[in-house]
Parts: structure tokens; sequence; C-alpha cells
């Protein structure tokens, strides 16, 4: 397989604390690698130096060898590089085709799509991700696992290589878990790369080739899922806490809402 990103020693302090410290990762083209940890480790400041939301303090990110670290979110996207975001906000008195159709728009089609096959692309990704019958409600009408529908397909409508979704099941039910992991087996069959934050752990095993783990930013174990979740470190650290507390419940493989 070939390397997709890579992150070298990156960094991002805030207020003189490091929320990602000296940081070095990888991503193999087609891989889905799950990225957990406890509140706080890092996941979310990760996503935003990878999508150019936020700059590194120090360290490089490259996509395909080329560095990206720098670029503005826009020019990232461009590249093929699309992120949902923890805490969905649609445009509350946009519909949902509207709130999509801007990815479709500027995302990383070259040429660009003209208004036509970005309508036609985003009534794709809206059928994708299970709203199609939803498309012409407003953003502000939409249930919390709907606005996580609409988060992902408007990631999907920028048409990325590379797709970083942060915490898209977080507040959904098994039924609705179960719908989301399908979409990213498809995603993965289509050629698609992930990196997936999730705290559902039944979920993020089930769905990764690799997995990190961050603790206070820094990188506390990596590999197998299967590894990973028998790893000392990260028992102590993460799991064992999040185990014990739910052992022997029917909400064993739910997180608290985070
Ligand atoms: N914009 C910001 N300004 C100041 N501090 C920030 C900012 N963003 C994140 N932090 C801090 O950086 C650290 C890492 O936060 P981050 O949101 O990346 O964690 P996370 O792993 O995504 O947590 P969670 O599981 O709760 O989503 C935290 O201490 C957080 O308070
Ligand atoms: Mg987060």
């Amino acid at each position: 397989m070939a390397e997709l990103l890579r992150g070298e020693r990156v960094t991002r302090l805030f207020g003189g604390l490091p929320a990602v410290d000296n940081l070095d990762f990888h991503i193999e083209e087609g891989e889905i690698v799950g990225l957990i940890g406890p509140n706080g480790a890092g996941k979310t400041t990760l996503v935003n130096l990878i999508s150019g939301a936020l700059a590194p303090t120090s360290g490089t990110i490259r996509l395909r060898g080329s560095v990206i670290t720098g670029l503005p979110p826009h020019a990232v996207a461009a590249r093929g590089i699309a992120r949902t975001f923890q805490i969905a906000r649609p445009f509350p008195n946009m519909t949902v085709r509207q709130n999509v159709v801007v990815g479709a728009l500027f995302g990383a089609h070259h040429p660009r799509l003209g208004m036509a096959e970005a309508l036609a692309k985003v009534d794709e990704v809206l059928e994708q991700v299970g709203l199609a019958t939803k498309r012409d409600l407003l953003g502000s009408q939409l249930t919390v696992a709907d606005r996580k529908r609409l988060e992902m397909a408007k990631a999907l409508a920028t048409s990325p290589k590379l797709l970083l979704l942060d915490e898209v099941m977080a507040g959904l039910n098994l039924a609705e878990i179960e719908t989301v992991m399908a979409l990213i087996g498809r995603l993965r069959s289509s050629g698609m790369t992930l990196l997936v934050i999730e705290h559902v752990m039944k979920a993020i095993m089930g769905v990764s080739d690799r997995m990190i783990v961050l603790h206070h930013g820094r990188k506390l174990a990596e590999g197998r899922p299967a590894d990973v979740a028998s790893n000392p470190d990260v028992l102590r650290e993460y799991l064992g806490a999040r185990y014990a507390a739910r052992v022997g419940s029917p909400e064993e493989m739910r997180d608290a809402p985070s």
C-alpha cells in the first residue's frame, strides 16, 4: 500500500500547553485508521491540523509527499481531504440540499462541477448517508442523528480521497450506529481512506484496520484493534475505566455523550 498522509513531529500548543505533542503518524492509502483516547487527548485538534483549520506550532504534515501544513482549509479540501465537525452546526435556515451543495461546488473536483452536476452529486451523497427523503427539510428541523448524517454528506460532497470523521456516531442509537458502520465499509470499498474518531469501542474496533491511541497529545499505543484493546497502557489510561464503569450494563458499548 502507498502512503497517503504522514505527520512528523506535529505539535500544537494552546496557551503554552501541548494539545498535540510531537506526534508522528501515517495513514496508508485505502486504510481505515481508528483514533481513540480520553476526552481532551487531542483527537479533534489533530483533525483540525490535518484539515488546515489550525496550523501546527511545529512539525510537518504531508499528503502523498507534498507538504500541506500552512495551507488554508479550502486548499486542503481541494487536495482531497474532508472532515466532519464533532459539533454539527448546519445552516438552520437552509435546506439539507443547500447545506450540502457548497461542498459539491468547492471540493476536490477538477475541473469544478457546474451547478447541475453539483446538485446531482448532492443527491448522490444524500442517498448514501440516508438523508434523501429529508433533502428539503431545513437544517433547524433535523434530529441529532440526521445532523450527523448531514455532516457526513457535506464532507462526502467534496469527493474526498481521505475522510476524517470526528465522532459521527456519538448520540446515535445502536441501529443508527450500525448504518454508519455499514456506510464506512462501503466508502472503503469505493477506494476512500478514512481516519475515524469514536468513543463507541465496538464500532471503532470493528471498522478499523489499525488504531492509534492518543493521551495528552502523545501516542500511547498503535496497532491492530485486538492488540490495542489488550495493551496494558491503554487499559490503564482509557479502556479500563470505561469498561469498569459499564460491565453488565446494556449500555456497555455506548459512550456517555461527550
Ligand atoms: N481552540 C482551542 N483553544 C484552547 N484550547 C484548546 C482549543 N482546542 C482544544 N483545546 C485544548 O486542547 C486539548 C485537546 O482538545 P481536543 O478537543 O483536541 O480533545 P479531544 O481528544 O478531541 O477530546 P474529546 O474526546 O472530548 O472530543 C484540550 O485540553 C482542549 O481544552
Ligand atoms: Mg474531540
